[in-house]
């Protein structure tokens, strides 16, 4: 059986699935997301993903397209009819399709779109054996905190990041502070073994992965703050590691041309890693 997508209620192969040209996402990328992740068969925060969806459609006084409750039954349903029970589900809202005019037009519909994909997260080479990340100007608007299919400025950044053979991009403010990953949040661990990562009331994107981290570290006794870091004390932390849904902890073993320790994830991050992928496979997320 192919690829199964979902859009506005219709299940339809994934390579015919569409939405109409004067659909505000394709014309003015008006519209939010959210990515989760399954590990067998069960979806990782989901709550918390469905939370920041809710706030995010809010924040654009964008119509829900469903209760939470169907929302919920259609991801799964969509993970079930693909055989996925080790991937991700992609969920789009959009404002919807209304002749092209900039304002937001009254009465109109919101698009649904749901996609999923086979991942097998835990065995990931990058995740396991660490990347190297670039860093570059954050060129983004004044609200990432909405999570937003706008991601032009992001992808620009992930390309510099693969043309350089990185595995992410960290993005630096006017200050020359590290804002965030390109589709991840900034960490780094200081010589005084302290997590260091930015606040989220920083405009940057309330990470899942980033607010579940604290609530594990905090039950490990690790200590961490919420403060901006520089380029360079990045360079000179003792360890590094961006996360996310979709990259969980990954760690970083080289910024620009600084080679971190000796090249290798560090062993809190690892700590931090394993602690998280115990989490996810434990079914503890479900709670
Ligand atoms: N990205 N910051 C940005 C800019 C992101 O796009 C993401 C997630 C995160 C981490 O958020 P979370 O822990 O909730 O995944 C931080 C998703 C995975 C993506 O765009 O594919």
């Amino acid at each position: 059986m192919g690829r199964i997508a979902y859009v506005d209620g219709r299940y339809s192969p994934h390579q015919d699935a569409a939405v109409h040209v004067e659909d505000r996402g394709f014309q003015f990328s008006d519209g939010v997301y959210e990515v989760a992740v399954c590990i067998d068969g069960t979806l990782v925060d989901l709550n918390s993903h469905l939370d920041r969806l809710e706030r995010s459609l809010s924040e654009l006084e964008i119509t829900p397209p469903t209760t939470r409750k169907v929302l919920e039954m259609l991801m799964k349903q969509l993970l079930a009819r693909n055989g996925v029970r080790d991937g991700l589900v992609y969920i789009q809202v959009t404002r919807g399709t209304a002749p092209r005019d900039h304002a937001f037009p009254a009465n109109v519909k919101p698009t649904l779109v749901m996609t999923t994909k086979r991942v097998d997260h835990l065995h990931q080479k990058n995740i396991l054996e660490g990347v190297k990340i670039v860093t570059t100007p954050d060129l983004r608007w004044a609200r990432c905190d909405i999570k937003s299919v706008s991601l032009l400025p992001n992808c620009i950044a992930k390309t510099e990041a693969r043309r350089a053979g990185a595995g992410e991009a960290w993005m630096v403010d006017s200050d020359g502070c590290v804002t965030e990953g390109t589709s991840s949040n900034a960490w780094i661990v200081t010589h005084n073994d302290k997590l260091l990562t930015r606040a989220t009331t920083d405009n940057i994107l309330r990470g899942v992965t980033r607010g579940t981290l604290m609530d594990l570290a905090k039950e490990m006794s690790l200590t961490f703050e919420e403060r901006p870091f520089t380029v360079e004390e990045a360079k000179s932390a003792r360890e590094a590691f961006s996360s996310s849904a979709t990259s969980f902890v990954t760690p970083v073993v080289q910024i620009d041309n600084t080679v971190l320790g000796n090249g290798a994830p560090g062993l809190f991050t690892e700590r931090l890693q394993g602690r998280y992928f115990k989490y996810c496979v434990n079914k503890e997320s479900e709670l």
